[in-house]
C-alpha cells in the first residue's frame, strides 16, 4: 500500500504542495455542538506530517447523509473549528466544496497552512452510482490540489468520489489512520494470540450476518448482546415479548447456533436481561431470567433494554480470560443511564485485558467515551464503524485497493 513517504517521492517535496487530505470527520452532534470529537483526534497525526512538511494542506470529509443537497444542519463548520483548537492553530473554512469559497480558500493557503472545505456529501456527484457522474465531481476536487492523502478509515467501504476516483487521479497515498487501523485489524485476522474472543451487540442482527459468518471459524467464543440478543433467544425458544426481534433472521441464527456447536466455539448468551415498561430514559424495570422475559410486571409489553448483571458479570469474565478481543456494538440502551450497566461492564472489562482489546468503531467508540472511558484504557479504538466490520468479513474495500491494499 502506498504511504506517506511514497508520496512525498512521487510529488518531489511536500513543501508547498497542495495536498487533499480525505477525512472521515463524520462526528455526532447534538444541536450543533460535537458530543464525540474522536475522530477528529485520530485525524492529527497524518495533519501535523503534512503541516511540519509546509504542505498546504485541504481537508475534506462527509459528514451524516445530507443526500446531495446543502443544509446546515451538516455542516463541516464546527469540525473546522474544533480542529483548529486541537492543531492549535487557524483553520480557514470554505462554504462549498468546489465552488468559488473553496477555490479563494485553496489560492490563499500559505506553505503549512490548512483549510477544511464544506461537507462533500452536500454535492450529489460525491454518492452518485453512476461512475461518470462520480469521476466528474473527483475531477473537480482534484483541480484544487496536486496530491492526495486518504486517512478516512471510517468511509473507505464507501466507493464514493473522494474515497475512490479522486486517489485515481492525483497522486494518492494512505495517511497514518489508515495505517494504524489496518496494522490492528490485521492482529485480529492474521494469527489473533488465542484464546480469541468477539462480542458483537447493537440493535440488528441482519448488520452482523457477514461478520458472524466470517469469524464464526476463527473465534474461541462469540458473545452476543444488544438489541440482536432477543433474536438469538427466540432462535433458541424463548418469548421475548416486545423485544426488539427480527422473524426474518430466526433461522439465519438457528444456523449459527448450530454451527458454533459444531465448531467448538462457545456462544455465550445473556442468561438474564433488563425488561422495561416502555423505551424511556426513566421507564420502571426489572431483571428476569433470559428464559422468562414474559413474566416480568410488564408482561408482553416488556421491552429488553440492557443485558442483566449475571450476564454482565460471564460477558466480563468470559472477555478478561482473553488475550484478544474485538467489540463492536453496545449491550443495551447505553444514552439511558438505567441501561448502560451491560455496555459499562463489557468496557471495563476490554480495558483490562492482558493482550490486545479493540473496540470497534460507530456506537461502542461513542459509549466508550460517553460513559468516562479514556481512550488509552484500550489496545484500540476504531474509527470505523462499517468499515471495520467489513474488514473483518474479509472483503476487499475499494478505498483500501485504490491505495494498493492487497
Ligand atoms: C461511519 O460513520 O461509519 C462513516 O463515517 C461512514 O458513514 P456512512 O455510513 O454514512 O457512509
Amino acid at each position: 500500500m502506498r504511504t506517506l513517504d511514497s508520496l512525498a517521492e512521487a510529488v518531489g517535496t511536500l513543501d508547498g504542495t497542495r495536498v487533499i487530505v480525505r477525512c472521515d470527520l463524520n462526528v455526532p452532534l447534538r444541536d450543533g455542538v460535537i458530543t464525540d470529537d474522536g475522530r477528529v483526534r485520530a485525524s492529527l497525526p497524518t495533519l501535523n506530517v503534512l503541516v511540519n512538511a509546509g504542505a498546504r494542506v485541504i481537508v475534506c470529509s462527509h459528514l451524516g447523509r445530507p443526500d446531495g443537497v446543502p443544509d446546515p444542519r451538516y455542516s463541516l463548520a464546527p469540525v473546522a473549528q474544533r480542529l483548529s483548537e486541537l492543531l492549535g492553530k487557524p483553520v480557514a473554512f470554505a462554504r462549498d466544496t468546489v465552488g468559488e469559497s473553496a477555490q479563494e480558500a485553496v489560492a490563499a493557503l500559505e506553505d503549512g497552512g490548512v483549510v477544511v472545505l464544506e461537507n462533500l456529501r452536500f454535492n450529489p456527484g460525491e454518492t452518485v452510482k453512476d461512475d461518470a457522474e462520480r469521476r466528474a465531481f473527483a475531477e473537480q476536487l482534484a483541480a484544487l490540489g496536486d496530491a492526495m492523502v486518504s486517512d478516512g478509515f471510517g468511509v473507505v467501504h464507501r466507493k464514493q468520489a473522494s474515497v475512490y476516483e479522486l486517489a485515481q487521479i492525483l497522486p494518492s497515498a494512505a495517511g497514518l489512520l489508515i495505517e494504524t487501523e489496518l496494522d490492528v485489524l490485521d492482529r485480529l485476522t492474521e494469527n489473533p494470540e488465542r484464546p480469541y474472543t468477539v462480542v458483537l451487540g447493537g440493535s440488528k442482527v441482519s448488520d452482523k450476518l457477514g461478520v458472524i459468518s466470517h469469524l464464526l471459524p476463527r473465534v474461541d467464543r462469540l458473545l452476543v448482546g444488544g438489541g440482536m440478543l432477543f433474536t438469538f433467544l427466540a432462535a433458541e425458544g424463548h418469548a421475548v415479548a416486545s423485544s426488539l426481534l427480527e422473524k426474518d433472521q430466526l433461522d439465519t441464527v438457528r444456523g449459527y447456533i448450530a454451527e458454533a456447536g459444531e465448531r467448538g466455539v462457545e456462544l455465550v448468551l445473556p442468561t438474564d436481561v433488563v425488561v422495561a415498561e416502555r423505551f424511556a430514559a426513566d421507564a420502571a424495570h426489572e431483571v428476569v431470567a433470559a428464559d422468562a422475559i414474559e413474566q416480568s410486571a410488564f408482561g408482553a409489553a416488556g421491552i429488553g433494554l440492557d443485558i442483566g448483571p449475571d450476564t454482565a458479570a460471564r460477558f466480563a469474565e468470559a472477555i478478561r480470560g482473553s488475550r484478544t478481543v474485538f467489540w463492536n456494538g453496545p449491550m443495551g440502551v447505553f444514552e439511558f443511564p438505567a441501561f448502560a450497566s451491560g455496555t459499562k461492564a463489557v468496557a471495563e472489562a476490554l480495558a483490562s485485558v492482558d493482550g490486545l482489546g479493540v473496540v470497534g468503531g460507530g456506537d461502542s467508540a461513542a459509549a466508550v467515551r460517553q460513559l468516562g472511558f479514556a481512550d488509552d484504557r484500550f489496545g484500540h479504538i476504531s474509527t470505523g464503524g462499517g468499515a471495520s466490520l467489513e474488514f473483518l468479513e474479509g472483503k476487499r474495500l475499494p478505498g483500501l485497493t485504490v491505495l494498493g491494499w492487497e
